[in-house]
């Protein structure tokens, strides 16, 4: 019987893709989502790039305990990715309650679940914003996190503190993970700290869909070319860096997706060697602004409407990872060049321009 992943937030970006690639490596999945911040364009592309009709989705806010202790006993889960958060670095420092009670409130409900349905193995996703400003570049897994520079940031570090008490707490109900019964277990755990993903699935059926101006660079990118937006502000070149904007480890989404059926395999397949373990999620390669804006122009033919503009508050100068840790232990390393990831950002826009949207 294939082992299933229960995918929280799975009509998301992120979420979206990576149960294309769970399915695709074998896995059953259970999308569970509150489409607080999507609809459902990218799990009708799952099925589609998929082929599976079948998949279960269940329309539920993780923040409500019921609902999730419902889905626990309903499915058998063997692994839950959990990526249900929002994700606004901005919004985080206007709205820190919601931030906070969001955030929190479905990372905890999805453990005590976990851990009150015989134990299960917990995938979290975080971010390379727990390292904060720093000059030892690249980031290694240990490298020390920095204070959190937005409420959204601390939800991530909270969130990765939560998951390492729980999964150490529970570590005293044995080593076996047995799914489906209805006892305390233990949760093991993974947390894996993505840079910074971009692009979409080469197909174009699914990709990000930013509601309102984007906050992020590829689809702010994206929309100028399009014609959606006038005039793309590169923030900031007066930065200490050879041509003065900021370096970003970008990571194609499919390659990121990859990384959690290694991070989810690891797992199921009882090959961890700690209860917790840790992974930064990027390629290793550092791309300025400015570079990945002209390697944009140039791959997909065309020319970009920018100006500079003045540094935008929060950002930090640079930061690229370490992921020699990921190809080790996951066996997992980025494939996708930049030029195939930012081909298939302008596809995507593209699809999204012929469906109206
Ligand atoms: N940028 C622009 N113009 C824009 C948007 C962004 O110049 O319109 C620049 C930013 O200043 C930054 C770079 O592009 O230098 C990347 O910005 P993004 O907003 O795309 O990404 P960030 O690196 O700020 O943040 C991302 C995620 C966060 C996560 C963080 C971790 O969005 O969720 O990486 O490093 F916390």
């Amino acid at each position: 019987m294939a082992k299933r992943v229960l995918v929280s937030g799975g009509a998301g970006y992120i979420g979206s893709h990576v149960s294309v690639e769970l399915i695709q490596a074998g896995y059953d999945v259970v999308v569970a989502d509150n489409m607080s911040n999507c609809d459902m364009t990218c799990f009708e592309g799952v099925k589609k790039i998929t082929g599976r009709n079948d998949i279960p989705f269940e329309k539920i806010d993780c923040c409500d305990y019921e609902s999730v202790d419902k889905l626990f006993t309903d499915f058998r889960i063997d692994a839950v990715i959990h990526f249900a958060a929002f994700k606004a670095v901005g919004e985080s420092v206007a709205e820190p309650v919601k931030y906070y009670k969001n955030n929190l409130m479905s990372f905890l409900n999805i453990l005590d679940a976990a851990k009150s349905h015989g134990g299960c193995n917990v995938l979290f996703s975080s971010s390379a914003t727990v390292y904060g400003e720093t000059d030892k570049l690249p980031v290694t897994e240990q490298s020390e996190r920095q204070p959190a520079t937005s409420p959204y940031g601390n939800t991530k570090q909270i969130c990765e503190d939560i998951l390492r008490d729980t999964v150490k707490a529970t570590a005293v109900y044995g080593d076996e993970v047995m799914p489906g019964l209805d006892r305390q277990g233990p949760v093991k755990g993974i947390a894996l700290r993505y840079f910074n993903p971009i692009g979409a699935h080469p197909s174009a059926l699914i990709g990000e869909l930013p509601r309102g101006v984007p906050n992020n660079l590829v689809p702010y990118i994206t929309q100028t070319a399009a014609g959606k937006r006038e005039c793309l502000s590169i923030f900031g070149n007066d930065y200490p860096t050879p041509d003065g904007t900021c370096l970003r480890d970008y990571i194609d989404i499919v390659d990121l997706a990859k990384a959690h059926v290694a991070a989810v395999s690891r797992m199921l397949d009882g090959k961890m060697e700690e209860d917790y373990e840790i992974y930064n999620i990027g390629t290793g390669r550092p791309v300025s602004v400015l570079e990945l804006v002209t390697t944009f122009e140039k791959v997909n033919g065309l020319k970009l409407n920018y100006k500079f503009a003045p540094r935008r508050a929060g950002d930090v100068t640079a930061i690229w990872a370490d992921p020699s840790l990921a190809e080790k232990k996951l066996g997992w390393k980025a494939g996708r060049t930049i030029d195939q990831t930012l081909e298939s950002a302008w596809k995507w826009e593209c699809h999204l321009k012929e469906t109206s949207r």
